[in-house]
């Protein structure tokens, strides 16, 4: 196929705007090239969502430009000379200006100079993403390859463009095992080699968190992690998120259970979206000490929210699955007292540690509590606080226990209408005076 029919593989309106925008380009005497994960997946017939651009020029004039005609959102960012833009239809387009970069340390952000297209690429992490594409009229899809992305891509094989890749930015070490494994191709024999030098230096302990959580998220999210995991182990990765991250036999037997939870759980809930780098993460720090947890929660600079999901993982997990599985639970209220506080991505690794476990009926039963117990979290009682006041209720912590006994007994299903619940608040009600009674004749 002719490099100008690859562009026909993308969706008739996205050749279209690109084809505006080289006209638009063209216009303004600058050079444009659609570049870098796009191009790549286009040469493998893969389907891709958003569009890089490069401009031989100014990239974030160009932006500006563009986000205007076409009414797209725009945020710029001057230090890297690159703009993003989202369409109006969710279309998310970067712009940059063709550069060289320069790192003044190793896992720092470059400072960056405008440059050549050539030169671009030459700066890229591997040859399969530093094929550009050119948009302007009459250079309307020619192929700009000069460092063999085309016969990597045949070969199925991931290669720096230079020796010093890895120390120019040691995220490439990540982003080569992503493709690598993403892509089932291999890491070229000196690539491979530069990896590990790279890896047993102190390099990707100068990383900053986020890009590192960046990289690990990313790989978390691929649609084999079990493969990531192994690979990362493998080729001792693991160490940088921390030295006693324990990855042991049970951890891998979890980590290879959780797709089939997943399926399960997506299948049931579909409306209730997981992030699932972040349930993967949960099992493979599900061994590891609260102290080593909390060090990669700090290194990996997760989110509040991220991090509340982790440190619900691990021996919360083990201890909420050993309580479902006791006899004594059978009431539905007592499995949401259980799991109410907890989010759906403990519910899932609960649910893979179950699975690989291979009790038959414990697993079954641990499905159906897992039903109910979903479809029992959207129960709401009809009673709420006003109305145990107008019942002549004092304001104070017996509001949550009566109206807590209230929830119950309708997740039970013993009570069922408004007059249940009112019923049952007065007993309560009774009781609980008659307590007080006797706690205030003891303490007299
Ligand atoms: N790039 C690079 N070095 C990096 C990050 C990015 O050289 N550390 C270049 C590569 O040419 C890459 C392009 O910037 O193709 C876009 O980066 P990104 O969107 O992160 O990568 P994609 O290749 O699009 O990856 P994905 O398919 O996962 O989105």
């Amino acid at each position: 196929m002719t490099s100008r029919n690859l562009l026909n593989r993308l969706p008739q309106e996205r050749h279209s705007l690109l084809r505006e925008l080289g006209a638009l380009a063209d216009e303004r005497g600058a050079s444009l090239y659609l570049v870098g994960g796009v191009v790549r997946d286009l040469l493998l017939g893969h389907v891709t969502l958003d569009l890089d651009l490069t401009v031989e020029g100014d990239g974030v004039a160009f932006a500006r430009l563009v986000a205007d005609r076409y009414r797209a959102g725009l945020a710029v960012f001057e230090r890297f000379a690159t703009a993003r833009l989202v369409f109006p239809d969710g279309l998310k387009m970067d712009i940059a200006t063709t550069r060289r970069e320069s790192y003044a340390l190793p896992g720092i952000l470059p400072t960056v100079q405008p440059a050549s297209i050539e030169e671009d690429l030459y700066r890229r992490d591997f040859t399969i993403n530093a094929i550009a594409l050119q948009l302007n009229p009459g250079q309307f899809g020619r192929l700009l390859d000069a460092y063999g992305g085309q016969r990597d891509l045949r070969a199925r094989t991931i290669r720096v463009l230079h020796a010093g890749s890895f120390q120019d930015d040691p995220t490439r070490i990540f982003r080569a095992i992503r493709f690598e494994q993403r892509l089932k191709f291999r890491l070229e024999r000196n690539t491979s080699r530069l990896l590990a030098q790279a890896a047993s230096t102190n390099l990707i302990q100068q990383l900053s968190g986020p890009r590192l959580q960046n990289e690990i998220l990313l790989l978390l999210g691929e649609r084999d992690p079990v493969r990531v995991m192994a690979r990362l182990s493998q080729l001792t990765l693991l160490r940088f998120l921390h030295r006693r991250l324990s990855y042991t036999t049970n951890v891998k037997r979890v980590v290879t259970t959780l797709p089939k939870a997943l399926v399960w759980w997506t299948g049931r809930f579909p409306d209730r979206e997981i992030d699932k780098p972040i349930v993967y993460f949960m099992a493979l720090s599900s061994e590891s000490s609260q102290a080593v947890v909390a060090a990669m929660i700090r290194r990996l600079a997760l989110s509040r929210e991220q991090a509340r999901k982790v440190r619900a993982g691990g021996p919360l997990a083990d201890r909420v699955l050993k309580r479902l599985a006791d006899e004594r639970v059978v009431h539905p209220s007592q499995v949401y007292r259980l799991l109410v506080d907890l989010p759906d991505e403990t519910l899932v690794l609960v649910l893979a540690k179950q699975m690989r476990l291979q009790q038959a009926a414990i697993l079954s039963r641990l499905k159906r509590q897992l039903v109910a117990y979903m479809k029992n979290r959207t129960i709401k009682t009809a009673l709420m606080g006003r109305d145990l006041q107008s019942m002549g209720l004092q304001p104070g912590p017996q509001y949550g226990t009566i109206l807590g006994k209230l929830l119950d007994a309708r997740i039970d299903g013993t009570i069922t209408t408004e007059a249940d619940e009112r019923a049952l608040a007065c007993k309560l009600l009774k009781k609980g005076l008659s307590s007080f009674v006797k706690r205030e004749a003891s303490e007299s």
